[in-house]
C-alpha cells in the first residue's frame, strides 16, 4: 500500500518538475508513512526525493516511532542540546537539496522549517505542493472508506446517547461535554474538532462556540460533531429542539432538509463540485433565505476534517469515485437561531452514498 502511495507521489513530483517533497507532521505524512507527530517547536521534516529513498529529520527522542513506520526512512536525528542545525546540514548534503526544487505544504509548513531549508540547502526553491498532495489522497480506497464508515457509526452512536440525556436548562457547554465523553466511549480515538452545541440566538452563527447559556424549550439546537477512527474523521450536524418549534423555524428546518437532500441527489461521478453547491443553494434561495446561507455547501473529509474537494461555487473539479465530502447547507437567522443538516457523502462508481444514516426529520426531544 505505502509503496504504491510513494510511487504515485514520486510520479507526480517528477511531472511537476520537483526534485523532492518535504513534509511536516500532519495528514500527508501520515498517509505516506503511517507516522504521526505533532507540530511543535522541535522541527520534524520528512523528505521524499524523486530518485532516492525517503528520509526524516527528527528529535532523537522520537526515533523509536520509526520502528512503526510503513516504509523505511533514513533518519537525521538531533538532540535537544544540539538543536536541529547540523541535522539540516547533513540532510541537505546527503539528499543534495542545494539548488533543488522542493515541494512543500504551503498550508502547513512554518517559517521555521522554511528558513532552515533556505539556510542549509542554499539556492533551493520552495514550491507549494498542496494541490498535488491533496489530490494524492482525494480518492479513498476500500480500507479508508471502512474507517470512515466506522467514524460515522461512532459519532452517530454518541449523538444518540447524548440526545437521550439533554434536558431544558442544561448549558450548551454541558451538552458538548456529554457528547465528548460519549464519542470516546463509543470508540472514537479522538475528536477531529471540539463539538459545537449552540442553541437559540447562539445557533445563528455557523461556528459559534458552546457557551454557559442554559438551553430553553422551543430553541433550535445545532449539534456539529465528529469522531476519529484509524486517523479518519467524520463530521455530522443535526438540529434538534426541546418541546416544539415556533412556526418560522419549522419552515426553515424543512427548507434546509430539502436543500441537504438536493445536494446529495446531485452528487455523483463526473459532476462538478460546484453543481452540488448550486443544487443545495437553489432550494434555499427559492424559499427566500438565500442571504442567510452564509457558507459553502461542504468540504472534503478524510485524514483531515477540511480538505479538497470544496463544494463551493467556482470549483468545477469533477467528483470522482472514492471522494468523500460533507453536504451541510444551513440557514442562520440573526437573533433567532439556525438550522444546519450535515451528512458525509461517498462518491461511488454509479452515484453517491450517504455514510451518515442518522434521521434527518426534525428531532423533538
Ligand atoms: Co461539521
Ligand atoms: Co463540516
Amino acid at each position: 500500500m505505502t509503496v504504491e502511495r510513494l510511487q504515485r507521489l514520486q510520479e507526480r513530483a517528477v511531472r511537476d518538475g520537483l526534485d523532492c517533497i518535504a513534509l511536516v507532521p500532519g495528514a500527508n505524512l501520515l498517509y505516506l508513512t503511517g507516522l504521526s507527530f505533532h507540530l511543535s517547536e522541535r522541527p520534524v521534516l520528512a523528505f521524499f526525493p524523486v530518485d532516492a529513498p525517503p528520509a526524516i529529520l527528527l528529535p532523537a527522542l522520537e526515533m523509536p516511532k520509526l520502528e512503526t513506520a510503513l516504509c523505511a526512512l533514513d533518519p537525521f536525528p538531533y538532540t535537544d542540546e544540539e538543536g536541529p542545525a547540523l541535522a539540516f546540514h547533513q540532510a541537505s548534503v546527503t539528499l543534495e537539496l542545494a539548488e533543488a526544487r522542493i515541494g512543500v505544504e504551503g498550508l502547513r509548513m512554518r517559517l521555521m522549517e522554511a528558513r532552515y531549508l533556505e539556510r542549509y540547502a542554499p539556492g533551493c526553491e520552495l514550491v507549494p505542493a498542496d494541490d498535488l498532495l491533496s489530490d494524492l489522497r482525494a480518492c479513498k480506497d476500500a480500507r479508508e472508506v471502512a474507517q470512515m464508515r466506522r467514524a460515522v457509526e461512532v459519532v452517530e452512536a454518541a449523538l444518540r446517547a447524548t440526545l437521550d440525556q439533554v434536558e431544558v436548562g442544561m448549558t450548551e457547554r454541558e451538552v458538548a461535554g456529554l457528547l465528548t465523553v460519549e464519542i470516546l466511549h463509543a470508540g472514537g480515538e479522538g475528536l477531529p474538532f471540539e463539538p459545537i452545541v449552540v442553541a437559540g440566538p447562539n445557533a445563528a452563527s455557523p461556528h459559534a462556540r458552546p457557551s454557559d447559556r442554559p438551553i430553553r424549550a422551543g430553541e433550535t439546537i445545532v449539534i456539529d460533531c465528529g469522531a476519529v477512527v484509524g486517523g479518519y474523521a467524520s463530521d455530522i450536524t443535526r438540529t434538534v429542539v426541546l418541546g416544539g418549534l415556533p412556526g418560522e423555524m419549522e419552515r426553515v428546518y424543512e427548507v434546509v432538509r430539502e436543500a441537504n437532500a438536493a445536494g446529495r441527489r446531485k452528487a455523483g461521478p463526473g459532476v462538478p463540485a460546484e453543481a452540488v453547491d448550486q443544487a443545495a443553494r437553489e432550494v434555499i434561495e427559492a424559499a427566500g433565505y438565500g442571504e442567510f446561507f452564509v457558507h459553502r455547501t461542504g468540504h472534503g473529509l478524510g485524514l483531515e476534517v477540511h480538505e479538497p474537494p470544496y463544494i463551493v461555487a467556482g470549483n468545477p473539479e469533477p467528483l470522482r469515485p472514492g471522494m468523500t465530502f460533507t453536504v451541510e447547507p444551513g440557514i442562520y437567522l440573526p437573533g433567532q437561531g439556525g438550522v444546519r443538516i450535515e451528512d458525509d457523502v461517498l462518491i461511488t462508481p454509479t452515484g453517491a452514498e450517504s455514510l451518515t444514516t442518522f434521521p434527518r426529520d426534525l428531532i423533538i426531544l
